[in-house]
């Protein structure tokens, strides 16, 4: 493709630390990016956490890398960095996030439903002091997401795990329901249900089963946490949030992790990964190779590493790393 435009927004604690190091991988591939203030630091300088040139700027984009967002500072506030996130997923309706999580004999992706469920609900304050937030789903909705689990369930083990709570939850029936649906056209998939509070119990005892693992929005923001504890950690876990067409959201499954931000010990690696993911969805699947390999051969080498696996290298260092390894 010609130069593909990419706006980058490192948001805040770790995210600026972790987006530096994967653009210079990125700019290593001859990929450059613009970038754009969003989260608690757009708060900051402009009291919107998704400014309307920020929003504009990844609307016209050929794709997102985003770091993370959020932090202690913001969450006494009228207005989240959160719901920049939540604004930016929905107005570029990336209703499709991909998190793979890949360890030794694990390889599993989990589809996880964005732009709808409890997150999107009306929500409010009743008379009496109650608050609410409401778990809804249109039909259209879990079909479009199911469609792209089993089309991706076809390029890899052709194994589908849908994952609902169908024993309380109407909209979980009626997820089952669309799911079960939808399979009749891929017959060459096998589609199971599945209960959530068993299938956090088998990522972590047997996470080796799952091929796709298809789910909505609340419990795959909890499942994919638990698919990267299992498979080297949230340092590592990247993620791609796509539509139908228009650009995708390239981010990690960590947060802005407040605890390490500053210290310079993030791991950059699931940042990496998730620029790995947007060349893949850019049609450049050998430099997403490349990329990819970079990252195996420094894990394997086992000198770099940052505290979180175990070593006392810093992000610069684990990110020079990994550019020095592409070829
Ligand atoms: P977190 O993912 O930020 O951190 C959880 C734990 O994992 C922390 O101990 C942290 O130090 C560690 N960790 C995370 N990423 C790491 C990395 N790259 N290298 C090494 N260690 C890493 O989750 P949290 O602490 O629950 O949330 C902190 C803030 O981040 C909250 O404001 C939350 O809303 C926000 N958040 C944002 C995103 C996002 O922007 N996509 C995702 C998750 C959480
Ligand atoms: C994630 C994060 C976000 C989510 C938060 C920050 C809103 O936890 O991407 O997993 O819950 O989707
Ligand atoms: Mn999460």
């Amino acid at each position: 493709m010609s130069t593909p435009s990419v706006i980058v927004l490192p948001g805040d604690g770790i995210g600026p630390e972790v987006t530096a190091a994967a653009v210079r991988v990125l700019e290593t591939l001859g990929i450059a990016v613009d970038e754009r203030l969003f989260g608690g630091a757009a708060i900051d300088a402009m009291g919107d956490p998704l400014p309307a040139g920020t929003l504009e700027a990844c609307r016209v984009s050929d794709a997102v890398l985003l770091g993370a967002v959020g932090g202690p500072k913001w969450d006494g506030g009228d207005v989240r960095p959160e719901a920049g996130l939540m604004g930016l997923r929905k107005a570029l309706d990336v209703f499709a996030n991909l998190r793979p999580a890949v360890q030794g004999d694990v390889d599993l992706l989990i589809v996880r439903e964005l732009v709808g469920g409890l997150y999107f609900g009306a929500r409010g304050v009743r008379d009496d002091g109650t608050v609410f937030d409401t778990l809804e789903y249109h039909p259209a909705q879990i079909e479009r997401v199911a469609r792209r689990a089993f089309e991706l369930a076809r390029t890899r083990r052709g194994e589908v795990c849908s994952v609902d709570k169908a024993n309380v939850l109407d909209t979980s029936r009626l997820w089952r329901r669309v799911v079960t649906e939808v399979a009749a056209d891929y017959p060459d998939v096998e589609l199971r249900h599945a209960l959530v509070d068993s299938t956090a119990m088998e990522l972590v005892t047997n996470p080796q089963q799952f091929d796709v693992v298809l789910t909505e929005n609340t419990f795959g923001d909890i499942l994919s946490d638990v698919a990267a504890a299992v498979t080297g950690g949230l340092g590592v876990a990247a993620s791609a949030s796509l539509g139908d067409d228009g650009p995708g959201i390239f981010e990690p499954v960590h947060g802005s992790a407040p605890d390490i931000a500053g210290r310079g010990i993030a791991n950059p690696i699931g940042q990496i990964w998730s620029g790995a993911m947007m060349l893949d969805h850019f049609g450049e699947s050998a430099a997403a190779s490349a990329v990819e390999r970079a990252i195996a051969e420094v894990l394997a080498d086992g000198g770099t590493r940052t505290p979180d696996l175990g070593g006392n290298a810093g992000t610069k260092d684990l990110g020079a790393a990994i550019t020095a390894a592409i070829r």
